[in-house]
């Protein structure tokens, strides 16, 4: 009799693991509108799966305001079960001991054999996998209005000289040439697509990876400065506080010309039926190279068959080669696992591939620093805070590399 009694009662726990309901709550800065339709991909294919989510979104562009969320609720013990994090913060919160090791999954898939070596390194943690890669987005980009720019016989600039005569031309025509948010992290994504043009790529990884001091207070590093101060010329008034997709709609009406920003523009042009090479076009920022930006998830230590099983489905899905197709197409990335064929992707994803092949070839692929791929919190957080007081205020470029140089050695 006793022996019937155990054998249920570990039957039932058997079962009650196997039949566990995956559950996840989910933090991400997901909220605009092609940015709200990529994550519902994968709210939709967790929920065919059986899945239950529950929804974090934090609104702010770049995700600081995610990033503080995040931190508000790991301290007080409550961590979400699955979180968007990416670059060297995944190692960071790694760290802190609170992140759940997800390579049985990455194993089972054979993650090492899709990805691309460079970017899987951002998603380990001392040999273990901590993180699910999503998309690879381009930062780099400038995005225009065609029929703006061929109204105007403009011509997409290829370097930094053309962009200023295109765009005191497009002022003189009564033209917002530029579409900015005045936020930080959007000064940032600017800076760091300038400063590739200017310094290159070998000087780019000197003075945002290696923090080198000498290309910090270089004289191409004055120039990289001056050069923001002429774009801040080429802003409307109305530009500080502005959320990024809004910027973005002011190139889609015609209001204004350009913007520099990552590709997750493409999602907004594209959420709003726009066609790249027709309604809007696309370029990278002059120079060479290619900045990476990877978004990830981590899963976060929590207890619970159901969110282990939540954590284990999500992680799945991710990389799955279903979610990386259709998820990007609507990001306005392109997947990260390199067996996802690009054919019906559009010509702006097609340019960021090709060029992010050559770029790893000719070793001018590099991380982004404005989003948190290239530099812990502290560095990039005391570099951010110097472009915006340079862009904010009449500091001039050569007390802003002091600034720049000195910001980043207080943060080591
Ligand atoms: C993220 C993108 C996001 C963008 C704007 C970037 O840091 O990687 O996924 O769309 O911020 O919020």
């Amino acid at each position: 009799m006793k022996a019937t009694v155990l054998t249920a009662s570990t039957l039932a726990l058997i079962a009650g693991a196997a039949l566990a309901e995956p559950k996840a709550e989910v933090l991400h800065w997901w909220t605009s509108g092609g940015e709200a339709k990529s994550v519902a991909v994968l709210q939709q294919e967790f929920a065919d799966k059986g899945g239950v989510w529950t929804d974090m979104p934090v609104a702010g562009g770049g995700g600081d305001a995610a990033m503080t969320a995040l931190r508000a609720r790991v301290l007080s013990g409550n961590a979400p079960t699955a979180v968007q994090l990416k670059g060297p913060a995944i190692q960071e919160w790694y760290e802190e001991g609170v992140l759940a090791d997800i390579s049985d999954v990455a194993e089972a898939q054979g993650w090492a054999d899709v990805l691309p070596a460079s970017i899987a390194g951002h998603m380990k943690c001392e040999g273990t996998w901590c993180a699910a890669p999503v998309n690879v987005h381009r930062v780099d980009w400038i995005w225009a209005n065609a029929e703006v720019l061929a109204a105007n016989d403009i011509e997409m600039p290829t370097t930094w000289e053309e962009f200023n005569a295109a765009a005191e031309k497009l002022q003189a025509a009564g033209i917002i040439p530029l579409a900015h948010g005045g936020q930080a992290w959007q000064d940032a994504t600017v800076f760091e697509a300038v400063a590739l043009g200017i310094l290159g790529a070998d000087g780019f990884k000197k003075a945002f990876v290696d923090l080198d001091e000498a290309t910090l207070t270089s004289p191409e590093m004055v120039q990289v400065f001056d050069q923001m101060r002429t774009l801040r010329g080429y802003v409307d008034p109305n530009f500080p506080g502005r959320d990024w997709n809004l910027a973005t709609a002011m190139v889609m009406n015609g209001e204004a010309a350009f913007q520099i920003m990552g590709d997750w523009a493409k999602g907004e042009f594209l959420a709003a039926g726009k066609t790249p090479g027709e309604d809007f076009l696309c370029a990278s920022v002059p120079g060479d190279g290619f900045l990476y930006n990877v978004d990830s998830f981590a899963m976060f230590d929590v207890s619970g068959d159901d969110a282990k099983a939540g954590q284990e489905l999500l992680a799945e899905l991710i990389v799955g080669p279903s979610f990386q197709k259709v998820f990007n197409l609507n990001k306005g990335s392109i997947p990260v696992r390199t067996d996802v064929s690009l054919e019906e992707f559009d010509m702006c994803a097609k340019l960021s591939s090709e060029d992010m092949t050559a770029s790893a070839d000719n070793g001018s692929l590099l991380p982004s620093y404005a989003h948190g791929m290239a530099l812990r919190g502290a560095q990039s957080g005391a570099i951010t805070d110097v472009v915006t007081q340079h862009f904010n205020s009449d500091m001039s470029s050569e007390d802003a590399v002091q600034a720049l140089a000195a910001a980043v050695a207080n943060s080591l």
